[in-house]
C-alpha cells in the first residue's frame, strides 16, 4: 500500500488489539509507573536531588542581598580577579550569583553547621553542579533558590555550570571551601 492511495479498508483503524501490541502498552504503562516511583524514591532515599525552595527575584534584589553579605563577611580575596572569599556564620545566608561566566562569590563554610545558600542567575539559565559530590540544582533567572546544608565533609568543591550557556561555558567556575 502506498501513501498516496486511499486505504482498501475504509476502517483500517478499527481492528482488535492485537496481543502483542497490549502486551507492549502494558508494559509500558507499568514502566511509567515504575519511574514515576523512582522520581519520589530518589528524592527521599537517594539524598541527591534536594528539597529547595523557591521565590521570584529580580536581579536587583538579589545582587543587593549579596553585596550586603560579602560586604559584611568577606575574609579575604582570591586570584588577581580578588575574587571576594565569604564566611558566613553559622545558620546564616549566603548569596550565590550565576552569570556570564562565573560564580560570584567564592563561599566558605564550616563542616557540621547549617546554612541557607540562596541560588540565581543574572542572565541565562546555568546549572550549579558540585564537584566531586554530584550535587545538582537548575539556576534560573527571576527565581532564587535556597537549599539549606550542612556540609559533613571538609575540603575544597568546585562549582561547575553543567547547563550549556555559551562560548564561556566551560569556564563557569566556581569555589566552596569546607573547614
Ligand atoms: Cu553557565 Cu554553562
Amino acid at each position: 500500500m502506498s501513501a498516496i492511495l486511499p486505504p482498501s479498508e475504509r476502517l483500517w483503524w478499527k481492528h482488535p488489539l492485537d496481543r502483542v501490541e497490549g502486551t507492549w502498552i502494558v508494559i509500558a504503562l507499568v514502566w511509567c509507573l515504575v519511574m514515576f516511583a523512582m522520581m519520589v524514591g530518589w528524592h527521599i532515599y537517594g539524598k541527591q536531588n534536594l528539597s529547595t525552595e523557591t521565590y521570584k527575584t529580580t536581579r536587583e534584589m538579589f545582587s543587593a542581598k549579596a553585596q550586603a553579605v560579602v560586604d559584611k563577611y568577606t575574609v579575604r580575596t582570591e586570584t588577581d580577579k580578588q575574587i571576594p572569599v565569604v564566611h558566613p556564620p553559622a545558620g546564616g545566608d549566603v548569596y550565590l550569583i550565576g552569570r556570564l561566566w562565573d560564580w560570584w562569590p567564592i563561599i566558605e563554610f564550616e563542616k557540621g553547621k547549617t546554612y541557607r545558600l540562596h541560588l540565581t542567575s543574572m542572565d541565562y539559565n546555568h546549572g550549579f553542579s558540585l564537584q566531586p559530590v554530584n550535587i545538582n540544582i537548575q539556576v534560573v533567572p527571576g527565581y532564587e533558590h535556597v537549599v539549606t546544608m550542612t556540609p559533613n565533609q571538609s575540603g575544597t568543591f568546585s562549582i561547575v555550570c553543567n547547563e550549556y550557556c555559551g562560548i564561556g561555558h566551560h569556564n563557569m567556575l566556581g569555589r566552596i571551601y569546607v573547614k
